[in-house]
């Protein structure tokens, strides 16, 4: 087993750094033609990043040259699988610096736990390589204004994860709300729901490192602990050392269609109550959550501004309206629904009492579904076939980090209000939290938050 430690990592990632900078003011490790095939690295296997090495060897477009993961079980998956897909043998790399040394990689698809996006990420940009990184694009605020700031400064292609934003049927809900055909907008709300009552995680002791992982580097920026394969492959994401809860791992999809819809960019409150109510595991993200933001005026949609809440339960799944998540917008002209397959619209009534709308009823619209069939695994295809176009062209995609930063933002603002246990409010020009509406006492509990502690060896490099 080639395992890399910690001084190692240090000692490697300077010999990196040193060369990334000198590849700074590259537009491109290597520009690939129009019609070349594009060069693609893998960075972390695990189910994620699998399934999306498969859209990248579906798209016919693209040799996947190397793979990389910290475990080698999991990369040796994913060698199966391009040899299966594409016929070809990708190089395994331990040590996700040496992918970003090699220069005939023109892009990389980050597919680590949340905890490890922000360090590669940065390193790929100033190493000249585009990006297509899973959601939530950062453990923490402070990481992605790091990597928006990298993105931007080294002229590179981001793509982020979010691949709602590559359904057709919700690009045509967004049009349907963005011409004022719902009406204004008051309120949305986004939820997801299920019942992993009693003990989701189990409760086994921490256990031995399993063979073939380098279990101080899966670790990283977060502290070190005994091994435990509750806080392992999956479902780390459950653990703050590593993940963001359900409003960053799930939410963060609904959040960015609410906010893309109505075209906002943060809210200037947010209020959440919750916690780990009745799971008996040690997770530290809560199992129930009510997150209420309010956001600012919206010209001709929300002209007071408008109320957004996420709903979250682990511990009952009766579902509020349709499934066991969904997003929902409430307008003076109707009500839409918005899940993965499929969105709907009701008009609304005067008197909910009634049956009907009267003939004369001032709501205008009529109800209608419009279905999205096969809509998930479609739009996953399509996300990357538009990050491999953008590519190409060097345009923004459609799930830019520009815009994925603003949802991944709010997402981090519930936990944050989450955990200081109070209402914060937000200065989006100056990226803090503020005790008052006015934006006068800085909540520096808060702000304590909106970044992390890095293990030495892990630091955030600086952009
Ligand atoms: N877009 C979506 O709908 C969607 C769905 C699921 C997960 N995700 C996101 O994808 C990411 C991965 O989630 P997952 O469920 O596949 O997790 P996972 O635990 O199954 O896989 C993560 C892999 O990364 C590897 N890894 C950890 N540190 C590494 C490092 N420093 N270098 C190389 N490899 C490293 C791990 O060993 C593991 O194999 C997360 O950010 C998650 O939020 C997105």
């Amino acid at each position: 087993m080639s395992r890399m430690t910690r001084r190692t990592f240090i000692g490697t990632g300077s010999a990196a750094l040193a060369a990334a900078a000198s590849l700074r003011t590259m537009v491109s490790a290597r520009a690939a033609g129009a019609n070349e095939k594009l060069n693609v690295a893998l960075i972390g296997c695990g189910g994620m990043g699998r399934y999306k090495l498969g859209n990248f060897c579906d798209s016919k477009q693209c040799n996947v040259v190397a793979v990389c993961d910290v475990d080698d079980k999991q990369m040796n998956e994913a060698v199966a699988l391009v040899q299966a897909k594409l016929g070809t043998k990708p190089e395994k790399i331990k040590d996700f610096r040496k992918v970003l040394e090699r220069k005939d990689v023109d892009a990389v698809i980050i597919a680590t736990p949340d905890h490890w996006h922000a360090i590669p990420m940065i390193l790929a940009c100033q190493a000249g390589k585009d990006v297509y990184c899973e959601k939530p694009c950062c453990h923490n605020i402070r990481e992605g204004q790091a990597m928006l700031a990298a993105a931007q400064k080294y002229n590179r292609v981001v793509q982020v994860g979010t691949h709602q934003r590559s359904m057709p049927h919700i690009q045509a809900a967004r049009e349907f709300v963005q011409a004022g055909k719902l009406g204004l907008i008051s309120m949305t709300n986004t939820y997801t729901y299920g019942n992993n009552y009693p003990t989701n995680l189990g409760n086994d002791p921490d256990g031995p490192v399993p063979e073939g992982v380098d279990y101080d580097t899966w670790l990283g920026p977060a502290p070190k602990r005994p091994f435990n394969r509750r806080r392992f492959h999956s479902t780390w994401r459950w653990y703050f050392d590593y993940g963001c809860g359900m409003v960053g791992d799930w939410n963060v999809h609904l959040q960015d269609i609410i906010m893309w819809s109505l075209g906002v960019q943060a809210p200037t409150a947010v209020s959440t109550s919750g916690g780990h109510l009745l799971l008996e595991d040690d997770r530290d993200t809560p199992d129930v959550m009510q997150a209420v933001y309010e956001f600012g005026p919206v010209p001709k949609l929300a002209p007071k501004g408008f109320v957004q809440t996420y709903t979250m339960r682990k511990t009952s799944g009766k579902p509020w309206s349709c499934g066991g998540y969904g997003m929902d917008l409430h307008g003076t002209n109707g009500y839409m629904h918005m899940e993965r397959g499929v969105w709907r619209l009701e008009a609304d009534r005067e008197d909910w009492d009634k049956a009907a709308m009267g003939q004369d009823s001032p709501f205008r619209i009529e109800g209608f579904k419009k279905e999205a069939p096969g809509a998930d695994g479609e739009a996953h295809l399509a996300h990357v076939l538009d990050f491999i176009q953008c590519v190409r062209t060097r345009k923004a995609p459609i799930a830019n980090i520009e815009s994925h930063y603003h949802s991944v933002v709010s997402c981090h603002l519930a936990n944050v209000s989450l955990m200081v246990g109070r209402k914060i409010f937000w200065d989006h020009n100056r990226v803090l939290c503020f005790k008052d509406r006015e934006l006068t006492q800085q909540d520096t509990e808060a702000n304590n938050y909106l970044g992390r502690e890095y293990r030495k060896g892990f630091e955030l490099p600086k952009v």
